[in-house]
């Protein structure tokens, strides 16, 4: 497995591969891998000839006061798994590299301006762009994205048909811990009693998956999911919401496909978790 740090030395390896014929699959992360990004990469393994994971903590997608600096970061474990699953290339670019005296971004409309986008208003410009540049760079037959952003993959589902990309978006399951909790770099950040209080969101989706069904409003599987988690003292809720699962926008009642999303502050940390309904 080889680490390419320069968009240069990754364009001539992804040039040799498809010269040969071979198909390319992309897994992009930010590092500080699990057994969520590590489905990612099986799944793109058993799609591809060749997998390239990218690691590259996305500094355009932070807000000002958001946790870039802390973001944790652990390359030497990072690669050593990507190895072990059986990668055949890192990109693991330094900022520099990705922005020198960049002019130029992607922007999007509708979809970012509700859940996440409300609360985190640079943040999904920023994902559209360096996924786009991770697109052009690795040539990638398919890219591999995680369900527990599920804003995100409808995001870059829309931004890939809108401009037209040349790439297949492949969504997978959220990875959960045994108690349900849903796996994620940032909970790290937890302590010990974070940790408990943060199985609210995961009792909060069960709540919801119960409930839910054709016709029912978005307030009678909401109100419920909220009430878990306003009893936990160290959880305080971003938002509780149901959107149409494509759009992103609003919803009073189930009548199409939606997306059940949740965004929960525990302590400092800021997680997020949902289920979607298929009508
Ligand atoms: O989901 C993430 O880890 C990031 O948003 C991504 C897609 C790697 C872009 O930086």
């Amino acid at each position: 497995m080889n680490v390419y740090t320069t968009v240069a030395e990754m364009r001539q390896q992804v040039h040799a591969w498809k010269k040969e014929g071979l198909t390319i699959g992309l897994v992009p992360t930010m590092g500080y891998l699990h057994e969520g990004h590590a489905s990612l990469i099986e799944r793109a393994r058993k799609e591809n000839d060749k997998v390239i994971v990218s690691v590259f903590v996305n500094p355009t997608q932070f807000g000002p006061n958001e946790d870039l600096a802390a973001y944790p970061r652990d390359f030497k474990r990072d690669s050593a798994l990507c190895e072990k699953l059986g990668t055949d290339a890192i990109f693991h670019p330094e900022p520099e590299e990705m922005y020198q005296n960049a002019c130029t971004a992607v922007t999007m409309s509708v979809l970012n301006e509700t859940l996440c986008g409300k609360s985190r208003p640079v943040h999904f410009g920023g994902v559209c762009t360096v996924v786009s540049k991770l697109f052009h760079i690795s040539g990638a037959d398919r890219a591999y994205f995680g369900q527990k952003d599920a804003q995100q993959l409808a995001i870059v589902r829309k931004m890939v048909k809108d401009l037209n990309f040349d790439i297949e978006i492949v969504g997978c399951p959220i990875v959960r811990e045994a108690d349900g909790l849903a796996k994620s770099s940032r909970n790290v950040y937890l302590n010990e009693e974070e940790r408990k209080a943060a199985l609210c969101l995961s009792r909060a989706v069960k709540k919801g998956q119960e409930l839910i069904h054709l016709g029912i409003s978005a307030e009678e599987v909401l109100a419920p999911m909220r009430q878990i988690i306003e009893a936990e003292p160290l959880a305080k809720i971003d938002y509780v919401s149901m959107v149409d699962a494509e759009n992103m926008q609003y919803v009073d009642h189930v009548e199409s496909d939606v997306l059940v999303a949740m965004a929960v502050y525990v302590g400092k940390t800021r997680l997020i978790d949902n289920f979607s309904f298929h009508v």
